[in-house]
């Protein structure tokens, strides 16, 4: 048998946790051969709460599921890691401005990039899905100088997911049938989903819309999909992003399908006139175990002013966690 791969989840007795573990623990991260040593990191208040969910995961008899350590110390739960989820974060609360919400998050991913840095594995992968999840996996990848920066990643995945599935209800066909759409920016409210180089059917996707549902529904049904889900769930979703999580994993692990592309956060090279360094939702590809910017596409009027809005919002970000010492 393949030796165990160790992942780490933070904030793992939330409700992500909860749709997320159960998941990672039946195989689906990585392939379904391969042992999982499961690390459960929690506040202390809410170590007893992962507890109970660590018991129901050895209750399910998972044959994949080598061992399961829950703990409240950071550098426990990162030590040997190979694959790092960081779910746990400070929600925006009432009153709340931007800078404080920064600030917070940045209490809770310096110290975890510097537990990443001093006792991950050599191979450790990041993926940070607590918001602001762009921002915080720069924080998470600005403490840990000896990773390469390229393994700190930010979630927007569910974004293209959210994207894929609203196109194949609008033309009527299989979210398969879909390839190369792309999210680019930050995951918030000013990403922008694009549609100009997918295709469906081997035929361009924005030329099967019209241009008035493509800029006043489409995009900001992804964009305020989030928002939509808590007025009707009365919860922010939950199950949606954790399988987002497994199939960014996934991807990252086992390649993108030739011809195709997704989406993820990633280090800016400088393509596409997103500055070096911000972490940017890209059109990516994965291979031999690595997201890869796809390159040298064609970006119009109309796609040009919506990547700069949102990359403008990573820039200040970024400028606020400079002020606050965090990058
Ligand atoms: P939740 O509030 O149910 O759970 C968060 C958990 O994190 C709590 O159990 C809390 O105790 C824990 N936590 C807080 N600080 C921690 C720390 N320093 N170390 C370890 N654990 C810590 O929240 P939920 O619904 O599970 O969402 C988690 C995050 O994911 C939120 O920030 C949410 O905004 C974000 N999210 C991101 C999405 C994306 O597409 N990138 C999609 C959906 C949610």
């Amino acid at each position: 048998t393949p030796s165990p791969v160790t992942v780490t989840v933070t904030g793992a007795a939330g409700q992500i946790g909860y749709a997320l573990l159960f998941r990672i623990a039946s195989g689906q991260l990585i392939g379904p051969d391969i042992p999982i040593k499961l690390k459960l990191l929690e506040i202390p208040q809410a170590v007893t709460a992962a507890e109970g969910t660590a018991m129901e995961l050895t209750d399910c008899a998972f044959p994949l599921l080598h061992s399961i350590d829950v703990t409240d110390d950071a550098r426990q739960a990162f030590d040997g890691t190979n694959i790092a989820l960081l779910v746990g974060a400070r929600p925006r609360t009432q009153g709340m401005e931007r800078g404080d919400l920064l600030e917070a998050n940045g209490g809770i991913f310096k110290p975890q990039g510097e537990a990443i840095n001093a006792g991950a594995a050599s191979d450790v992968r990041v993926l940070a899905v607590g918001n602001p999840a762009n921002t915080n996996a720069l924080i998470t990848q600005a403490h840990a100088p000896d990773v390469p920066a390229e393994r700190f990643t930010a979630m927007t995945r569910l974004d293209h997911n959210r994207a894929l599935a609203q196109l194949a209800a609008k033309l009527g066909v299989g979210v398969g049938d879909i390839r190369k759409l792309a999210i680019w920016g930050n995951h918030s409210a000013t990403q922008y989903p694009d549609l100009f180089h997918a295709e469906v059917g081997g035929k361009s996707a924005a030329e099967q819309v019209d241009r008035s549902w493509l800029a006043d529904e489409f995009i900001p049904t992804v964009a305020k999909r989030g928002a939509a889900i808590i007025d009707a769930r009365g919860a922010s979703s939950a199950a949606s992003a954790a399988n987002a999580a497994i199939d960014h994993v996934h991807t990252w692990v086992n390649g993108t399908a030739e011809g195709d592309w997704t989406s993820a956060g990633v280090v800016s090279d400088g393509s596409y006139g997103v500055p070096e360094g911000l972490i940017s939702s890209f059109p990516v590809v994965a291979r031999n175990g690595r997201y890869e910017i796809v390159q040298g596409l064609d970006i119009d009027e109309f796609s040009r002013e919506r990547i700069d809005a949102s990359v403008a919002e990573l820039s200040e970000e970024r400028d606020t966690v400079r002020k606050l010492g965090l990058v």
